[in-house]
């Protein structure tokens, strides 16, 4: 498995690779790899002859007070990670190789941003649309992984790729969890450990929301109101949001008719964290 710098490098392989008839895979991810990101290129290596892994911590989808500076970084362990699932080759780029001084091309969306993470994070999907086409457009993949985890930034992409006729087929991924409940995520390296503990209350509630759901509760505030109390019983969680939402157009809605996500982001201390559940009717 190699580790590449450069765009030239990756398109000169990936050429190489197409000239003999193989599928490219790719597994776009900002590193700090955990079970999450590994299942995701385990089930590229299963469906794709070539697995491209793209590590970049993308400064244009983190706000100007959010964590690209202190975001985790480990590359050595990143390249452990991504040989022991069987990745092909690692695209780790430079912010210089990918936004030259004079960049002023973006990739923006009207709908699907607007609820969820797109009102507390107003310029995060347009840094995730720019960048992820980015990576379609270097690495020519037949097929994409995201995670179920981002439930918006996969219903994000996969309108990306309708709208814009990008002929890249997205797969999505369920939800890696720790034993506990708690959503694998490079993000939990930021808790403390009695941090880590309330950070349980995420997982609850979703689990406290799909039971009510799968028990035959239809009504949206009804799920959200129980899945809100049982959060605010636990003094270090401040709610961003609790919401249910059309699994792909991302509009609220009152009552589950078809397929529901419902959403959370809840702040344990300093550290924003997501999770969520699909309920299908
Ligand atoms: P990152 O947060 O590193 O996540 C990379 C991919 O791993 C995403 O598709 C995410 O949904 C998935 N993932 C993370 N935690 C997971 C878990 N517990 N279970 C399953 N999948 C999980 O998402 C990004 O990076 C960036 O926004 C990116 C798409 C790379 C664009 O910069």
């Amino acid at each position: 498995m190699k580790t590449v710098t450069t765009i030239e490098e990756v398109r000169a392989q990936v050429k190489q690779w197409k000239k003999e008839g193989l599928c490219v895979g790719l597994v776009p991810t900002m590193g700090y790899l955990h079970e999450g990101h590994k299942s995701l290129i385990e089930r590229s290596v299963s469906e794709c002859d070539k697995t491209v892994v793209s590590i970049f911590v993308n400064p244009m989808q983190f706000g100007p007070n959010e964590d690209f500076a202190s975001y985790p970084r480990d590359l050595a362990a990143d390249q452990a990670v991504c040989a022991s699932a069987g990745a092909d080759l690692i695209f780790h780029p430079s912010v210089e190789e990918m936004y030259a001084p004079d960049f002023c091309s973006f990739v923006d969306m009207n709908g699907v941003t607007k609820e969820l993470c797109g009102k507390s994070r107003p310029i995060h999907f347009r840094g995730v649309c720019t960048v992820v086409s980015k990576l379609f457009h270097i690495v020519t993949p037949q097929k994409a992984y995201f995670g179920q985890k981002d439930a918006q930034q996969l219903a994000v992409i996969r309108r990306m790729v309708r709208d814009l006729n990008m002929d890249i087929e997205i797969v999505g991924c369920p939800i890696v969890r720790e034993a506990d409940g708690l959503a694998k995520s490079s993000r939990n390296t930021y808790l403390n450990a009695q941090e880590r503990q309330a950070a349980l209350v995420l997982s609850k509630a979703i689990f406290l929301g799909q039971s009510m759901a799968q028990n035959g509760e239809r009504s949206g505030k009804v799920i959200t109101d129980a899945m809100r109390k049982l959060i605010s019983e636990e003094p270090m969680a401040r709610i961003d949001y609790v919401q249910m939402v059309d699994r792909d157009s991302i509009e609220p809605v009152d009552f589950i008719e078809g397929p529901v996500l419902v959403a959370i982001a809840v702040y344990i201390g300093t550290t924003r964290l997501i999770d969520n559940f699909v309920f299908e009717k």
